[in-house]
C-alpha cells in the first residue's frame, strides 16, 4: 500500500483530530503517502483532498470538531455516487480508507468495501449506538460538556424551586440521558429505550416536593419525547414551576477530554496497522480496554447492546 486516504464523516465530535492526527502519523512511519479528503464523502466525490505530511496534523490534537470538516451527502448514498467515489480514489492512486464517523459513515464505509476499496472504520459518535465497541469517539467530551451544564443548572434550579427538564442528543440511543443523570445526580433520565409512565414520574415528583425537594432535574434523551411537553406536564400536576433547556450542539464541541484524545490516537494508529497488514473491512472498537476489530458487516446490523445496569441504576439512584 502506498498511499490511504482519511475521512471524517456525518455528526462531528471531539476527538476526531485525534483520530486524524494518529493515522497520518502512523501511515507516514511505514512511508505510506496520506489525503485527507474534505467533508467525508462529499470531498470524495469533489475530488477535494490534501496531502497530509507529519506537519499538516500538528496542532489539532486538542482542537474539537475536525480538521478536515464533515458532512452527510445524499449523493454517496446512490449506486452512481459510489461508482464516481471509487473512480475518485483510483484515479488519485489511494489504495486505502480510513473513515472516521457514525453509523451511517461506516454503512458508506462497508458499501467502499464491497466494491474493492480497502477500508476500516473508526466509530466516532457522540450517541454512543454502534455495537462492537465500549465508547465511540466523542462520547466521553459530550458527557464532561452535559455534566458542566447540567451542575449550573443544579445551581440555578435550586435558587428558584424550578424543575428543568433538560434535552441532550443521542437519536433514538439514551446513553447520554442515562450516564449524564447518573453522574450528575439528576432526579430523572427519560430515555427511548424504557417506556416512560409520565403519571408515575409527576407522582414520584409531588412526593418529593411534599417531602420539601422543590428543585428537580430531569434529563430527557431528544429520542424519547420532547421538552417542552414534559415540563408542562409536570407543571400541570404538580404546580411545580417548569423550564426547559435544550442543550443541542454545545455537546458536540470542544476540546476532546483526556479519554477521547487516548481514544483517538488508538484508534487511528490501529485502523492504520490494520489497512497496511492487508486485514481490511472492519471496524476497530474499544472492547475491555483493547482495540478489536469486528468486520464492518456484522457492526452495521448489529444493535448495541444497551449496558445492563444503566437505566436501571439511574432511576434507582435519582429519585
Ligand atoms: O449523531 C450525532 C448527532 O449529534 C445526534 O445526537 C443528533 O440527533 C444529530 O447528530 C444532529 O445532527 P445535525 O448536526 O445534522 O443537526
Amino acid at each position: 500500500m502506498k498511499k490511504i486516504g482519511i475521512i471524517t464523516s456525518g455528526g462531528d465530535c471531539s476527538g476526531m483530530n485525534a483520530a486524524i492526527r494518529s493515522a497520518t502519523r502512523t501511515a507516514l512511519s511505514h512511508g505510506v503517502q496520506v489525503v485527507g479528503f474534505r467533508k467525508g464523502y462529499v470531498g470524495l466525490l469533489k475530488g477535494e483532498y490534501l496531502e497530509m505530511g507529519t506537519k499538516d496534523v500538528a496542532g489539532i490534537l486538542h482542537r474539537g470538531g475536525t480538521f478536515l470538516q464533515s458532512a452527510r451527502s445524499e449523493e454517496f448514498r446512490t449506486v452512481l455516487g459510489r461508482e464516481k467515489a471509487v473512480r475518485h480514489l483510483e484515479e488519485l492512486g489511494v489504495d486505502g480508507l480510513v473513515v472516521i464517523g457514525g453509523d451511517g459513515s461506516l454503512n458508506g464505509a462497508l458499501a467502499l468495501h464491497r466494491m474493492g476499496v480497502p477500508v476500516v472504520g473508526i466509530p466516532a459518535s457522540i450517541d454512543n449506538d454502534i455495537a462492537f465497541t465500549d465508547m465511540a469517539l466523542g462520547v466521553d467530551t459530550a458527557l464532561n460538556n452535559i455534566i458542566y451544564a447540567v451542575d449550573c443548572i443544579k445551581d440555578t434550579a435550586s435558587s428558584h424551586d424550578r424543575a428543568f427538564v433538560i434535552e441532550v442528543m443521542g437519536r433514538n440511543s439514551g446513553y447520554l440521558a442515562g450516564t449524564a443523570a447518573i453522574a450528575t445526580g439528576a432526579e430523572y433520565a427519560i430515555v427511548p429505550e424504557i417506556e416512560c409512565d409520565i403519571t408515575d414520574l409527576c407522582n414520584q415528583l409531588r412526593q418529593r416536593y411534599e417531602e420539601g425537594r422543590s428543585n428537580a432535574i430531569i434529563i430527557l434523551a431528544e429520542g424519547a419525547g420532547r421538552a417542552q411537553n414534559i415540563a408542562d406536564t409536570i407543571k400541570d400536576a404538580i404546580g411545580f414551576e417548569t423550564r426547559v433547556t435544550v442543550l443541542g450542539h454545545y455537546q458536540r464541541g470542544g476540546a476532546p477530554s483526556v479519554f477521547d484524545r487516548l481514544l483517538g490516537s488508538r484508534f487511528g494508529h490501529a485502523a492504520v496497522e490494520l489497512l497496511l497488514s492487508g486485514d481490511k473491512g472492519k471496524m476497530v472498537g474499544l472492547c475491555c480496554n483493547a482495540i478489536v476489530p469486528t468486520l464492518l458487516e456484522t457492526v452495521v446490523v448489529s444493535e448495541k447492546r444497551p449496558q445492563d445496569d444503566l437505566h436501571g441504576m439511574s432511576q434507582i439512584l435519582g429519585i
